[in-house]
């Protein structure tokens, strides 16, 4: 029987502080209608702490998913972190959570595809899984936004948002966990949705600093253009590849950039918005963390053999698509 990799839990933790439209409009040139009716974003949550980062979130996650399954962090082999704000540039932020939850059998990894971090690792985490190597293998998506966003800049202030989710992959034979997935990548859209400095091709400066080169930097209807198709796209080839209808899919877990985008989405599989994981009105987007975090927001709701279509789009450009057989 062939083994496959099951999701068996998931963990979430978002800060306490939320920034909304409103706190915006008293900071920067913006309203709630525009970012509304843009985005489909109301509200976001920000770690405020300076002593907190992606880690602190991703081992909360992580320490609530194995309370939740009673699990001893010693149980877990590997840890993959999908982020783009690494607590630092090394050691990968993966080492420091298994040092934060006590996993001191683990050996851990970051993967860092911008927005398409999570599906990226969860493909790679897999692997392990399938091939026998490893038994229990925690993927979590953690990104402390507010780390890299000018919030004077009102076309990306109001986009993003902190928060982190985890999941649990154990391997099964019954025929449930993940399918199939697809990844692509594009390097030549680089210069719409990048942060400029602080990597090796222009280290950190007083002049870096001095010209925000440290921050998010977006054209947002260039990005827009391509995410709107492309996020459709390979969303549509899952179901085709699976001979799956719109009937057969329990729900599609997007990720969360632009309401807008989503609904393409859903549009182009034929699938009615009742059964599309949305929760950008109260988080933004976080990054590496929308997809556990929907997949936690909704766990309540799912059954033994769902069918969920996770799909993504982000800086690289990167995008991908993943089938999954939800198994609890
Ligand atoms: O997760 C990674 C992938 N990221 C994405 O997929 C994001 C893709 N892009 C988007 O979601 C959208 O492009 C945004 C939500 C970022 C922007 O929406 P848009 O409909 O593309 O607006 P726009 O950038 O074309 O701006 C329209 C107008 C401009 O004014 P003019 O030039 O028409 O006079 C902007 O200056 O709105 C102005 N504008 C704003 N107005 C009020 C830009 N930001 C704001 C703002 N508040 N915050």
């Amino acid at each position: 029987m062939k083994i496959t990799a099951a999701i068996t839990g998931v963990g979430s933790y978002l800060p306490d502080y939320i920034l909304t439209n409103e706190e915006l409009e008293r900071t920067i040139d913006t309203t709630n209608e525009w970012i509304m009716s843009r985005s489909g974003i109301s509200e976001r949550c920000i770690l405020k702490d300076k002593d907190k980062a992606s880690a602190y979130m991703a081992a909360e996650a992580a320490k609530q998913l194995l309370s939740k399954k009673g699990l001893s962090p010693l149980d877990i082999e590997l840890i993959i972190v999908a982020t783009v704000t690494p607590d630092h540039q090394y050691p990968a932020t993966a080492n420091i959570v298994a040092d934060m939850i006590g996993a001191k059998n683990a050996w851990g990894f970051d993967i860092q595809a911008a927005c398409s971090s999570f599906i990226y690792a969860l493909t790679t985490a897999s692997k392990f899984i399938e091939s026998g190597a490893h038994k229990k293998v925690l993927v979590i998506g953690s990104d402390k936004m507010s780390s890299i966003v000018d919030f004077t800049c009102r076309k990306t202030a109001i986009l993003f948002g902190d928060g982190a989710g985890a999941v649990l992959l154990e391997p099964t034979t019954d025929g449930t966990g993940i399918i199939d997935s697809r990844m692509y990548s594009d390097g030549s859209g680089k210069k719409y949705l990048y942060q400029p400095a602080g990597g090796s091709l222009m280290p950190s400066s007083i002049e870096t600093v001095t010209n925000k080169e440290h921050f998010v930097v977006m054209d947002g209807p260039a990005v827009f253009k391509v995410a709107v198709i492309k996020m459709a796209e390979v969303a549509a080839e899952m179901m085709e590849r699976n001979h799956l209808t719109s009937d057969d899919v329990a729900f599609l877990v997007p990720h969360q950039a632009n309401k807008r985008i989503i609904e393409a989405t859903a549009n182009r599989m034929g699938v009615s918005m009742d059964k599309v994981m949305l929760n950008i009105q109260k988080y933004g987007n976080t990054t590496s963390a929308t997809l556990p975090l929907c997949l936690a927001e909704w766990e309540h709701q799912l059954k033994k053999g769902d069918n969920l279509i996770l799909t993504t789009f982000g800086a690289g450009f990167t995008w991908g698509g993943l089938y999954l057989k939800w198994s609890y």
